[in-house]
């Protein structure tokens, strides 16, 4: 391996604790959720040792204090992703930022809409966070909805792009890299169809901002989200990005304090984007504390992290295509691929290989990973699914390999 980040892993405290009987963890779910380091950690805990107070209210040096490193994190998110802070919302998730351009979009007064005989495309292969709220948006407005297929092996099929996305085409809402496949999209093509007829892109970036560079600029897409959690960062903090003269258009979703510009006792006026999308007293311990993942993350360099994983995604691939009864879902070479790894063990439901792995200490995903039509498309209930951040090393994919062989060998798979 030409680069090496395992010395890394010593800063992930939970790598301390031994599981099921005294085994070292060997986590493989990070496209679920990922370890979170020290820096992390203590980041999220010092706001509350030193500086917790509400944002933008009080008029004491705690509440200063807290305005300015919520602000510093919105800034520092911003330049993660190359936009402007104006243009970055703290919201509680991914799935949260998705929801609510979404259900903006069906708000008559916003200035942009989704209306009867629109069209909102997406991809089969879609995790429900971004699929689901656009389902919802259609069954609202009276839109269709329509999506790009995938092909065999798991890439998605543009053979058809200029049908799918036609002049009735409003917004396009795609995923950076799937959580089941791997697969790293081709936005800019994607992006180019968009254009072509005037629609908006929406990019889902929770697989692809925690573990290679993006920049919203080059990426040519109108909103995307992230989420924190996946990002190394802390639970309760999500990213919507849009550009923001679009985020001017859009109406608020939650009602509250500190979203608006004036109040009288019969209506209200919005406070300019970001504000007006973080109603309430806004997860600002999170903030800091994904900010510190981004710190982090920075700090050994995304470029790296891609390229690491990449040689571990190479080396996973390789272990399961010399073991026989074992289907990679998704592709099998290494272009344009994330470490995302599904397979399927032949005659072993998957929730049972997730089991006999748990025993040894090894953490995968078992199921449809919240993206249902994808599996029902392939025609399988799910898969095992084996995913990775900079902590894992080789070490973990020879556990894991051993660990599918105890599963071959208790269920009798035919060698
Ligand atoms: N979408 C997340 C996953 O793939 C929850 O596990």
């Amino acid at each position: 391996m030409n680069l090496d980040l395992s010395e890394y892993k010593k800063d992930f405290p939970i790598f301390q604790r031994k599981v099921r009987g005294g085994n070292s963890l060997v986590y493989l779910d990070s496209a679920a959720t990922s370890q979170k380091p020290t820096a992390v950690i203590e980041a999220e805990s010092n706001f509350y040792r030193t500086i917790n107070a509400a944002v933008h209210r009080g008029a004491h040096l705690l509440a200063e204090e807290a305005s300015d490193a919520f602000e510093m994190s919105r800034s520092n998110v911003a330049s993660f992703i190359g936009a402007d802070s104006s243009e970055v919302v703290f919201t509680k998730s991914a799935t949260e930022s998705l929801n609510i351009i979404a259900y903006s979009l069906g708000n008559p007064d916003s200035r942009i809409n989704i209306k009867s005989g629109d069209q909102i495309v997406v991809t089969e292969m879609e995790h429900h966070a971004n699929l689901i709220p656009w389902q919802q948006l259609a069954k609202r407005t009276g839109a269709s909805l329509s999506w790009l297929s995938f092909t065999e092996d798991g890439r998605i099929d543009l053979s058809n792009i200029k049908d799918v996305i036609n002049s009735k085409t409003k917004i396009v809402a795609v995923t950076h890299q799937s959580n089941v496949f791997g697969t790293i999209l081709p936005i800019d093509e994607i992006s180019k169809a968009a254009r072509a007829v005037g629609a908006l892109v929406v990019l889902d970036a929770c697989q692809s901002a925690p573990h290679f560079p993006i920049n919203v600029k080059e990426l040519d897409v109108d909103f995307l989200a992230f989420s924190g959690h996946k990002t190394l960062g802390p639970t309760g903090i999500g990213v919507l990005w849009g550009k923001h003269q679009l985020l001017e258009k859009l109406e608020p979703v939650v009602f509250g304090g500190s979203m608006v510009d004036s109040v009288t006792m019969t209506g209200a006026t919005w406070a300019s984007a970001p504000r007006k999308f973080e109603a309430g007293v806004p997860n600002m311990a999170q903030a800091v504390g994904l900010s510190a993942a981004i710190d982090y993350l920075r700090s050994i360099g995304l470029n790296n992290i891609a390229e690491y994983e990449h040689e571990l995604t190479k080396y996973l691939l390789e272990g399961l295509a010399s073991m026989s009864g074992i289907k990679v879902i998704g592709p099998l070479d290494l272009k344009d691929r994330g470490g995302v790894i599904s397979f399927t063990v032949d005659g072993v439901h998957p929730h049972d290989v997730g089991q006999v792995l748990d025993q040894y200490g090894i953490a995968v995903r078992t199921g449809h990973h919240c993206a249902w039509p994808l599996m029902r498309k392939l025609k399988i209930a799910g898969t095992t699914r084996a995913s990775f951040h900079l902590y894992n090393n080789r070490e973990d994919i020879k556990q894991l390999i051993d660990g599918i062989e105890k599963v071959k060998s208790y269920f009798k798979v035919a060698k």
